[in-house]
C-alpha cells in the first residue's frame, strides 16, 4: 500500500462553480440557494454527489432514496455537502431487449454527469445488476473518488415450507411446469413468495455477485455486499459510507489508488469463492479497462483456477444472501482467500485501510452456509476459459453450476439460429434431439442480440424433460442469469453476428467439450471451417439509427468486456470550460 493523502485544505474542483465573487459564481450558487441552502455550504467544503439509481422501474433499487437519506446525514456529520443526483437506472428485469446493452450507455451518461457537474467525490448507490458495474466504469473513467453503498438482497422467499431464491426458482419452476411436475396454477402461487421484501435478488447472482465484486475490489465499505436491504445495519451502512466519501474527498483517494490489478485479482478470486455470476467476468474486464489494468481472460482461469467455492447459497449451493450475512458475510470468505495464500492482503480499500486489517478479525457463525474448504460445493470454483476452433477468443463456463458428468463430453449439436427460432422449435416432440446432443444457440452476443441477452441457459426440450434429465450442454455467444444453473458455455468469442466461427456450426456437427483441458472444438477439417466462414454473410438486422446503432457499431467483443471501443480508458475529470 503506497497511498499517501493529499493536504488538506485544499481548493476543490467543486469551488470553480461556487468559488468567488464573478458573475458566474453568483449565477451558479444563487440557483443553488432556491433550494434553501445557506451561503456558508458553498466554503470549500467537499461536495458529494449521491449517485441514485433509484427507479419505480427499478425495483431492487425502489427503496434506495430512503437509503439515500441516510447517506446524507453521513456526509452532513462529516461536514460535507450532499447533493442527490438520478442517474441512468438500467432494470434487469424491466429494459428491452436487454439492460445489458444499455449498461454502457449508463457508464458514458453517468460519467459526463459526474464530469460536468459540481462534485468532489461521488456515493454510488445501486443495486441491480448493470447498475453496479455501469457507475463503477464511470467512477474508473473519472476516477473522481467514490463509494459504493449497495441496496441489499432480498429476504429469504419461501414456498410450502422450502427457500425460494430469486431467478433460480423462477427456472426450476418454469422447467417443472414443462416436465408435468408441477401446474401453471401452482406456479402461479409460487410468483408470490418470490419477491417479498425491498432489495436484489436474494439468491449469488449477478447483483450479490457484483456488490460481492465491489467489496472485494475495495470500493464498498467492508460488510456491505451481505445486509439485506430491509435491515436496519443497511441504513448504518449507508450513513457511514456517506461520512467516509467525505474523508475520502480530503485525502484525495481515488478509484485508480484502490482498483489495482491486485484488486481485480482478490476480486476473481472472489467470485470463485462464492459461486458467483458469470456476468461478472464481462463487468469486471470493462471496469478494469476504464481504470487502465490490463485484465484478460486468462487473469480469469489463472486466478480462479484452484479457487475452491465455499459459499453454499444458490444457485451453485443451498442457502440465500439472508443467511451469508447472518454467518458473517464476504469478510468471512476474504478472510480465508488470504488464510489459503489466495488475497493479495496489502491491496487498499476505500476505508483507507488494506483490505486484510478490514477481514483478519472476523469470524464465521455457520459453518453450513460458509462451507470449511474440506467441505467445499467445488475445489474449482473459478470460471474456466475454454478455446479452441469454436472460440478462438475464449469461452467462459461456471464448473460450481455444471453437471461433472458433462465435463467432458462429444455430442451433436442441434442448433437455433436465434432466440426466435429456438422459441419457435424447443417444444416440437419432432425435433430431432436428446440428453447426448449439445445445443448451439446463435446471434445473441453483444452486436446479434443486440446487447447480449440473458438467453444462454435455455430451457431444456420437454421430452428431454420428461425423462428426468435436468441438465444438457449448451453453447451460445449469449450471458446467462447470475441466478441460473447447468453445463452451460458462454460468451462464446468471436460472436456469431460478428462471423465467428459459431456462426457456421451445422445441424449434425459433432462438437467436443473438455473443461479440465479448456477445450472447445468443432469437429470439422480446418479447410471445412475456412471454406465456410468465407461464406458466410451477416443475416442479422442491423439498427440505422440511434443508440442502438452506436451500440452495434462499436461494442467490442465479450472477451474484453463488450464496453464501447471509444470508452475505454481513464478520462480524469477535468472542469470544462462555463459556457454562461
Ligand atoms: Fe434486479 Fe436481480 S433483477 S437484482
Amino acid at each position: 500500500m503506497t497511498f499517501k493523502p493529499a493536504v488538506w485544505p485544499r481548493k476543490l474542483r467543486s469551488q470553480e462553480w461556487y468559488s468567488g465573487t464573478s458573475r458566474d459564481t453568483i449565477y451558479h450558487r444563487g440557483w443553488m440557494k432556491n433550494q434553501g441552502h445557506p451561503h456558508d455550504l458553498f466554503d470549500g467544503r467537499p461536495i458529494i454527489g449521491i449517485l441514485n439509481t433509484w427507479s419505480d422501474l427499478t425495483p431492487c433499487n425502489g427503496h434506495l432514496r430512503e437509503l439515500a437519506e441516510k447517506v446524507k446525514a453521513g456526509v452532513w456529520e462529516a461536514g460535507g455537502f450532499p447533493v442527490e443526483v438520478p442517474v441512468f437506472s438500467a432494470s434487469e428485469n424491466t429494459f428491452r431487449p436487454t439492460a445489458m446493452m444499455f449498461r454502457n450507455l449508463a457508464a458514458l451518461s453517468i460519467e459526463e454527469q459526474m464530469r460536468g457537474q459540481p462534485i468532489d467525490g461521488a456515493v454510488l448507490l445501486v443495486g441491480c445488476d448493470k447498475t453496479t458495474p455501469s457507475l463503477l466504469m464511470a467512477a474508473a473513467s473519472t476516477d473522481l473518488p467514490s463509494i459504493v453503498v449497495t441496496g441489499g438482497p432480498m429476504l429469504n422467499g419461501y414456498f410450502r415450507g422450502e427457500r425460494v431464491g430469486s431467478g433460480t426458482h423462477l427456472w426450476k419452476f418454469a422447467e417443472a411446469v414443462k416436465a408435468g411436475e408441477i401446474t401453471q396454477e401452482e406456479f402461479l402461487e409460487a410468483e408470490e413468495s418470490m419477491s417479498r421484501s425491498s432489495g436484489s435478488c436474494n439468491t449469488m447472482g449477478t447483483a450479490s455477485t457484483m456488490a460481492s465484486m465491489a467489496e472485494a475490489l475495495g470500493m464498498a465499505l467492508s460488510g456491505n455486499a451481505a445486509i439485506p436491504g430491509v435491515d436496519s445495519r443497511r441504513r448504518v451502512m449507508a450513513q457511514l459510507s456517506g461520512r467516509r466519501i467525505v474523508q475520502m474527498v480530503k485525502d484525495d483517494l481515488k478509484p485508480s489508488d484502490i482498483m489495482t490489478r491486485k484488486a481485480f485479482e482478490n476480486a476473481i478470486r472472489t467470485n470463485g469463492a462464492i459461486g458467483g455470476s458469470t456476468n461478472a467476468v464481462i463487468h469486471l474486464l470493462a471496469i478494469a479497462g476504464r481504470v487502465g489494468v490490463d485484465l484478460t481472460l486468462d487473469d480469469w482461469d489463472r486466478c480462479g483456477r484452484d479457487v475452491a467455492t465455499i459459499v453454499n447459497l444458490m444457485p451453485s449451493g443451498e442457502y440465500l444472501m439472508e443467511e451469508f450475512f447472518y454467518a458473517g458475510g464476504l469478510p468471512v470468505v476474504l478472510k480465508r482467500l488470504g488464510e489459503g495464500g489466495q488475497l493479495h492482503k496489502d491491496a487498499l480499500t476505500v476505508s483507507g485501510e488494506t483490505i486484510w486489517d478490514e477481514v483478519k478479525d472476523v469470524r464465521n457463525w455457520n459453518e453450513d452456509v460458509i462451507l470449511p474448504v474440506d467441505k467445499a460445493l467445488t475445489n474449482q470454483g473459478g470460471i474456466a476459459v475454454l478455446r479452441g476452433n469454436l472460440a478462438p477468443r475464449g469461452a467462459v463456463l461456471k464448473p460450481s453450476a455444471a453437471s461433472p458428468h458433462l465435463m467432458k463430453h462429444r455430442g451433436r449439436a442441434v442448433v437455433f439460429e436465434d432466440i426466435d427460432d429456438y422459441k419457435a422449435r424447443i417444444s416440437d416432440d419432432r425435433l430431432d434431439i436428446d440428453e447426448t446432443c449439445i445445443m448451439v444457440l446463435k446471434n445473441c452476443g453483444p452486436k446479434g442480440y443486440p446487447g447480449m441477452a440473458e438467453v444462454g441457459n435455455m430451457g431444456l426440450p420437454p421430452k428431454v424433460l420428461k425423462k428426468g434429465i435436468k441438465d444438457m450442454i449448451r453453447i451460445s455467444d449469449a450471458r446467462m442469469s447470475g441466478t441460473a444453473y447447468g453445463t452451460v458455455i458462454l460468451h462464446t468469442a468471436p460472436e456469431a453476428a460478428a462471423g465467428g466461427p459459431l456462426a457456421v456450426v451445422r445441424t449434425g456437427d459433432m462438437i467436443e467439450v473438455d473443461v479440465e483441458a479448456r477445450r472447445l472444438h468443432l469437429d470439422i477439417s480446418d479447410a471445412e471451417l475456412e471454406d465456410r466462414l468465407s461464406k458466410w454473410r451477416p443475416g442479422h438486422e442491423r439498427a440505422e439509427s440511434g443508440y442502438a446503432w452506436l451500440h452495434q457499431t462499436h461494442v467490442t467483443g465479450a472477451d474484453t468486456g463488450a464496453d464501447l471501443d471509444f470508452l475505454k480508458g481513464c478520462r480524469g475529470s477535468p472542469v470544462g470550460k462555463d459556457a454562461h
